[in-house]
């Protein structure tokens, strides 16, 4: 199968500051794919050279089949990108903002797609209220519905959890994992351990300019050497377990079954 992403000894250097130093990986269509590394990896710069919003120094990558330094027109046209901070126009209401995006698209029934995406994303109530008004994980959610305007094939989420509270990561987990189910393909960047735990098909860890490892779950978790006998203790709940517990969790998910018991 043709990869929907694949990428070839990218390099990037701003000024003396050499950020990527050959890049490697291929990405499947319709699977989630997560880009894990700490701050100043070069997460970002990567998501904008795959993007055509930047020009890599060396190497080569496709996107959708279509090489991103020559053919900048094609990847554009099958790919979204939501970047690090929300884009969302904070005086316009959260359906205009939709519409506004359906309309630079030449869509027809601007008006139809805007209430789709309201209620896909959960928005219905809050589509007739200002951006501005919405909590951190409202606005995550119209950015990526923002996002699908045009139903991309491959969306790019540049830390779509960041700075969200844990209830607001996993309903945005929620909405990636339809994505994929629906044949979107993933890219996303976290700094987020278990996010890419919840989410990822495969996984790979960008460090000092290189794919470092890049594997699914299992395989990474494989990497380390067992600790010979297993030791049985009962497992500590995780703070996020505690934090759901109290403060309950509406809509439980994949993400939380097996974990939260209330
Ligand atoms: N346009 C630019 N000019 C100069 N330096 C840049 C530019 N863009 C990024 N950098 C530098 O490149 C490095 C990688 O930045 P990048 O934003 O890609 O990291 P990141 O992995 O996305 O980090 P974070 O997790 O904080 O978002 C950083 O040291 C950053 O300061
Ligand atoms: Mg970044």
């Amino acid at each position: 199968m043709t990869a929907a992403i694949s990428v070839r000894g990218i390099e990037k250097s701003f000024a003396d500051l050499t950020v990527l130093r050959g890049v490697d990986f291929d990405v499947a269509p319709g699977s989630i794919f997560a880009l894990l590394g700490s701050n100043g990896a070069g997460k970002t710069t990567l998501v904008r050279i795959l993007s055509t919003l930047l020009k890599a120094d060396a190497g080569s990558a496709t996107v959708a089949g279509a090489d991103v330094a020559s053919q900048a027109n094609a990847v554009r046209e099958a790919i979204s990108l939501t970047g690090q901070f929300a884009a969302v126009d904070e005086i316009l209401t959260g359906r205009e903002n939709l519409i506004l995006i359906a309309q630079l698209r030449h869509l027809k029934n601007p008006g139809a797609i805007a209430d789709d995406l309201l209620a896909r994303f959960s928005l219905t109530d809050a589509g007739g209220r200002r951006a501005g008004t919405y909590s951190g994980g409202m606005r995550r959610r119209l950015d990526i519905a923002m996002s699908l305007i045009g139903e991309p094939s491959i969306i790019f989420l540049d830390e779509p959890t960041t700075g969200l509270d844990p209830q607001a990561r996993i309903e945005v987990w929620q909405t990636v994992k339809q994505l994929a189910e629906g044949g979107t393909t993933v890219l996303l960047t976290t700094q987020y351990l278990d996010e890419a735990e919840q989410l990822a098909d495969r996984i790979a860890i960008l460090h000092q300019g290189r794919i470092i490892q890049n594997g699914t779950l299992a395989e990474l978790k494989a990497l380390l050497p067992s600790g010979g006998e297993p030791i049985l203790v009962p497992k500590e709940p995780s703070l996020e377990d505690v934090f759901l517990a109290l403060v309950g969790d509406p809509t439980p998910t994949e993400a939380t079954s097996g974990k939260a018991e209330s």
